[in-house]
Parts: C-alpha cells; sequence; structure tokens
C-alpha cells in the first residue's frame, strides 16, 4: 500500500501507542484487501460495544491506556445492557461491571454516548456520498442502501482502529465500481395492497438477504413513499439473512433512480423473483414457537423511533399487558427523553410496557429473566432469537406484538399476503 508521510510518522509511533497500532491494524486489513492506498472517513459507528468476551474489554481498555481518542465523530452501537435502569433490567453485578468498563473506556476515547443501533435515526447522521467507516449491520445496510453513504461492513475493533486514525483501507463499497448491482429482485403478484402494510418490509428484506447473501442486488417495485421505520426493518432483515452491506432499492437509494443506474449500464447476471408464496414460506420459517402461548414480547430491534412509539401507545391505549408476559420496548436515549416529557413513557407503563435504553434485546440477561417464548415484530430478533439465544420466536406486526402481549396468547392477523 502507498502510505503518506504522516501515515509512516504513525507506524513509527509519533501519535502514540495506540495510534501506532490502530493503523497498523488497518494496513494488514488493506494488504489483505489489496487496497492501493488509505482513505479518509468523516466519521465512525462502533459497533464492537457489546461485552462478549474478555478480549474485546482489554483491547478498548488497552487503547485508552495507550492514549487512544476518535479522530473523527464516532458513536456507538448498544450496550449489551440498560447502563441507566440496568436494575429494572435485572443485570447481574458481573455483567454489569464489565459493560460500566466498557462504556468507561469509549467515553475516555471520546466517542459519543449514542448507544443505539439506528444511527442513522438518531445519531451523527451522514448525507448521500459520503465515505465512512460503520460497524452494526443493519447500520452499514442503511447507510449505503437508503443514505448512499459509503462503507464496507467492518467488522468489531477494526471499527476502533477506524475511529482513532479517521481512515479506512480504499476498497470495497468505499468505490462505485463495487457498488453496482450484479442481481436484479423483481415483485411478482405483489400488490400495493401488501405494500401498504408495515409488516412485509420485514419479510421482503429476509428474502432478498436470503437471495443476494454478499452481492449487490438491486430491488425493483418497493414504492417510493415507503416509511422510513419499514426501511429500517428491511435493512436489519437483509443483514440478517444474508451478508447484505448494500442492495439498491430502485427509485429510492439515491444512486439508484432507474435500474440502468445502479446496473451501472450493464444486464444483470441473475434475475429473481419475490412472491406471495415465498413471503409465507418467510413468515413459517420466522416461527419456531410450538404452542400459541408466549411470555416475551419485544420491539425496539432494532432501535423504536418516535414514530414507531406514537403508533404503539395508540395500539394499546386502553389496554394493559397481560400478567403472564413482558412486554419490552428498546430505544435510544434522544426518543426516551422525548416520551418522558410529553407523557408517552407514563402511558406506556401504565399499560404495563417496560421501556429501556442503550441495550440490546438479544443480550438480554438469561440468569435472571427465564422466557419460554416471545414474539416480535423484528425478523432479525425472530431470524436470532432461537440460534443465539435458545429462544423460540414468532414474528408478527406490531398490532400482533400488541394484541399478544394483552391476551396472553399469540394473536396474527390475517395479512394481504396470507389470501393469495
Ligand atoms: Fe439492535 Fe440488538 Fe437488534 S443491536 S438491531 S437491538 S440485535
Amino acid at each position: 500500500m502507498r502510505l503518506t508521510d504522516e501515515d509512516k510518522s504513525i507506524l513509527d509511533g509519533n501519535r502514540g501507542e495506540a495510534a501506532r497500532i490502530a493503523l497498523s491494524v488497518l494496513v494488514d486489513l488493506g494488504e489483505l484487501f489489496d487496497a492501493p492506498e488509505l482513505m479518509k472517513v468523516s466519521q465512525v459507528h462502533i459497533d464492537a460495544t457489546l461485552y462478549m468476551v474478555e478480549a474485546g474489554l482489554e483491547f478498548a481498555e488497552k487503547m485508552v491506556d495507550w492514549g487512544g481518542t476518535v479522530a473523527v465523530p464516532t458513536s456507538l452501537n448498544p450496550s449489551a445492557i440498560d447502563l441507566q435502569r440496568w436494575e429494572a433490567y435485572r443485570v447481574p453485578a458481573e455483567i454489569l461491571d464489565r459493560h460500566k468498563r466498557l462504556e468507561e473506556a469509549y467515553l475516555n476515547m471520546r466517542a459519543t454516548p449514542t448507544w443505539t443501533c439506528a444511527p442513522y435515526q438518531h445519531g451523527i447522521v451522514p448525507r448521500f456520498g459520503e465515505q465512512i467507516a460503520w460497524g452494526e449491520s443493519n447500520a452499514i445496510a442503511f447507510a449505503n442502501s437508503i443514505i448512499g453513504a459509503r462503507t464496507n461492513r467492518y467488522a468489531d475493533l477494526m471499527d476502533i482502529c477506524a475511529a482513532i486514525i479517521g481512515k479506512v483501507p480504499k476498497f470495497g463499497l468505499h468505490l462505485t465500481e463495487n457498488r453496482k448491482a450484479g442481481m436484479l429482485i423483481q415483485l411478482n403478484d405483489i400488490t400495493s395492497t401488501m405494500l401498504a402494510d408495515d409488516a412485509i418490509y420485514p419479510l421482503l428484506g429476509y428474502l432478498l438477504g436470503e437471495m443476494a447473501g454478499d452481492q449487490v442486488a438491486a430491488l425493483t417495485g418497493i414504492p417510493k413513499n415507503v416509511k422510513i421505520d419499514s426501511l429500517k426493518g428491511f435493512c436489519a432483515a437483509a443483514a440478517s439473512s444474508g451478508a447484505v452491506g448494500l442492495c439498491h432499492l430502485v427509485g429510492i437509494t439515491p444512486e439508484a433512480q432507474t435500474l440502468e443506474m445502479c446496473l451501472h449500464g450493464s444486464k444483470p447476471q441473475m434475475v429473481l423473483e419475490i412472491t406471495p408464496q415465498a413471503i409465507r414460506r418467510t413468515e413459517e420459517k420466522l416461527r419456531s414457537v410450538k404452542s400459541d402461548g408466549v411470555d416475551l414480547v419485544v420491539c425496539g430491534c432494532p432501535h423504536y423511533s418516535m414514530a414507531e412509539l406514537i403508533r404503539l401507545v395508540q395500539l394499546i391505549h386502553g389496554k394493559k399487558v397481560h400478567s403472564s408476559v413482558v412486554f419490552w420496548i428498546f430505544t435510544n436515549r434522544t426518543v426516551y427523553a422525548w416520551i418522558k416529557n410529553n407523557g408517552i413513557l407514563a402511558d406506556l407503563s401504565a399499560a404495563g410496557v417496560m421501556v429501556f435504553t442503550d441495550g440490546c434485546p438479544l443480550q438480554y440477561p438469561r440468569e435472571t429473566w427465564h422466557f419460554n417464548a416471545a414474539m416480535t415484530d423484528s425478523a432479525k430478533f425472530a431470524n436470532y432469537c432461537f440460534s443465539q439465544r435458545g429462544l423460540d420466536a414468532v414474528y408478527g406486526s406490531i398490532e400482533d406484538c400488541v394484541e399478544t402481549a394483552v391476551r396472553g396468547k399469540i394473536r396474527r392477523k390475517e395479512a394481504p399476503w396470507h389470501l393469495k
């Protein structure tokens, strides 16, 4: 790789040990991918915020000991826990200690305590064409596909290195030629009534992820007036069933206003379609719960927006969560402050809904919560729930989640794609 004089000076240790280590990791990454040089990024989103193993904590603390601070605005993905309401979340002392140490390390690095996996809604939001380095698969897919910013799928710890240096190797989705769609996915027999139902978008995303894998795909047929939260659910699902970093939603993705634009003038190598039958099969796949009972309902994966909380409070108005069910919502600190001020939080609490910030419901403490089955309006959560936590799950709309939480029994409304 061609290195600038500044890069060489950092590698010689002139900006301290943290910067030397961080840059040497980035250079190794660049050499692995034959990148010609490093390039500047304007911001970073760190995904290495969950305590998984001791090594992750040790890496963050070592970087602080060695004088590491972020060189560009840097936001943080969720911790595993609610860092403020950890008592209500029944966080065991040992887990709390690890996460508090991680929190301290990132704050000492001068990262921004966003603690959210939807930083594109409340974080340091990039613009079209901006070169960034983000971790967290749903955020990466959203940044590339919906905003048109440019990032690779940066792995944990690599994101810390990028933040300390403010640069990444020039490769992958940072380059125009690698953003070309090689595959075209079309909607077949999917009606406008189906597309008006918010619950279809995570299912479409899940199917697209399965079809695309790690390839860049173009999807036609998504209406231009689709809600931003539907796109959030779509991207989260696509990046969990496949390794999707970018998919072009034709007419929505800024660099795919037409199909020709994202195919870069060539023909797709493969054309696939999504049908109502495929959507029904996906729903079945996202149900491992065998009986009609659940004891946990989870929304906010990725973190809920203000619009989603308004919808939720409207749906639960006058009702109460069943005594056999725990109903969790996860959101970010900004939205939490708003709903605390405007009374939504009080209404949700009165209905028996527990609202948390900072954390990731997939990482809930199993030592203190003993669930048998969960319902969620997140295809990502339903997809990972059994494989990562051994907990059966079922996907449903937000309406299904509220009704299920209130009745204490699974309720699924008839969706338009069930009738085809
Ligand atoms: Fe966010 Fe955790 Fe879901 S990080 S996207 S809430 S799995």
